[in-house]
């Protein structure tokens, strides 16, 4: 599968009072067309800065791109025109954020704004635009679209306001949708719908980048995905490889810490420690001060080394044979292998 987005060597900071913060460092991504990619990784770890990356949507200052390209489709966004970066913007490449309010407008009627984006990006007469938007709002589960046409944004409920955004980031069809933590405020019913959607989207070729803390839906949703912890991307690969034999502690800490998947009620394993601050990380391997498998040589900063279809940000993976036999599903909990 052809990548359809490569973020290469990604580093973005920010200035703030405190010092500067390295939010994301050398970050590398590969989204193949047509598949949907997980990020995944603790709070603060710099899965929001890097979306807001790919669509040039840092406030700088205080933000700053410090290296690295973002090529979709082969074309660098990070050195596009801006003109030709808003072209893309909503058309070929859509963004679903935690924040609805920040993609509507206060001051126009739902129907309008939808309409609206598909003028811009469309010839369509106004009464298909407006059809077009009352089946998406039908689609991503709003009870009465022909209402919410004509409402504004202040009248709906929070979750109403994440669905208008998701019928607006899906109703052009765009190539690429990011999507932050996009079911979060949703309640299960409409998120399995959501999801749905998603998966229909997939199934037209649409790629997905999928920010989660959730690896239910990572499990159920995505065919790769990368781990980031301190900013930096720890392991990569496909899910099936992550969730049977994860290659770095950091990982295999994480999937302990969820609930095995249709056993909710067990007892979890939380990581100990606490995340490092961005304003200082420790020298060496970032997750080192709460790995139970460190050793000396963590003290210097290891390097990716390649796993079956990814790579691992560990020592461990310098001296250990190639990862056990594939089983079927999610292996259970407390049998995650770690390296
Ligand atoms: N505008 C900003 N000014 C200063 N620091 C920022 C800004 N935006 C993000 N950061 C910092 O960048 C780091 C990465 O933040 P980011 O929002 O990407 O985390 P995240 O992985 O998305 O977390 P969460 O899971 O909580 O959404 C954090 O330390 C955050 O405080
Ligand atoms: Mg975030």
């Amino acid at each position: 599968m052809s990548s359809l987005l490569d973020i290469r060597d990604l580093s973005v900071s920010f200035r703030t009072d405190e010092g500067l913060v390295r939010a994301v460092d050398h970050v590398s991504l590969s989204i193949p067309r047509g598949a949907v990619f997980g990020l995944v990784g603790e709070s603060g770890c710099g899965k929001t800065v890097t979306a807001m990356s790919i669509l040039r949507l840092i406030p700088s200052p205080p933000g700053q791109v410090d290296s690295g390209s973002i090529l979709f489709k082969g074309q660098d966004l990070l050195r596009l025109p801006i003109a030709e970066l808003r072209r893309l913007r909503g058309r070929a490449i859509s963004v679903i954020f935690q924040e609805p309010m920040t993609a509507l407008s206060p001051l126009h009627r739902i129907g309008d704004q939808l309409a609206e984006t598909l003028h811009v990006h469309e010839s369509i007469s106004a009464a298909a635009a407006r059809d077009t938007a009352r089946d998406w709002l039908g689609k991503v589960g709003i009870p009465d679209p022909i209402d919410c046409l004509q409402a504004y944004p202040f009248q709906l409920s929070g979750g109403m306001r994440q669905r208008v955004m998701i019928a607006m980031a899906l109703m052009l069809q765009p190539e690429l949708i990011i999507a932050d933590e996009p079911t979060t405020a949703l309640d299960v019913t409409i998120q399995a719908q959501i999801l749905d959607l998603l998966r229909e989207m997939k199934r037209q070729d649409t790629s997905v980048l999928l920010i989660t803390h959730d690896m239910g839906v990572i499990w159920e949703m995505c065919d790769h995905m990368a781990v980031m912890y301190a900013s930096e991307v720890v392991e990569s690969g496909t899910v099936q490889d992550l969730f049977r034999a994860p290659q770095h502690p950091y990982t295999a800490a994480l999937l302990a810490s969820v609930p095995a998947l249709g056993r909710p009620r067990e007892r979890l394993t939380p990581i100990p420690g606490q995340v490092p601050s961005p304003l200082q990380y420790p020298a060496g391997c970032r997750f080192r001060l709460r790995c139970r498998h460190a050793f000396d040589r963590c003290t210097a900063h290891p390097p990716l080394y390649p796993s079956t279809a990814g790579a691992s940000r560990c020592f461990l993976r310098e001296a250990v044979a190639p990862s056990t036999p594939p089983r079927e599903g999610p292996l259970p909990r407390g049998q995650h292998q770690s390296p």
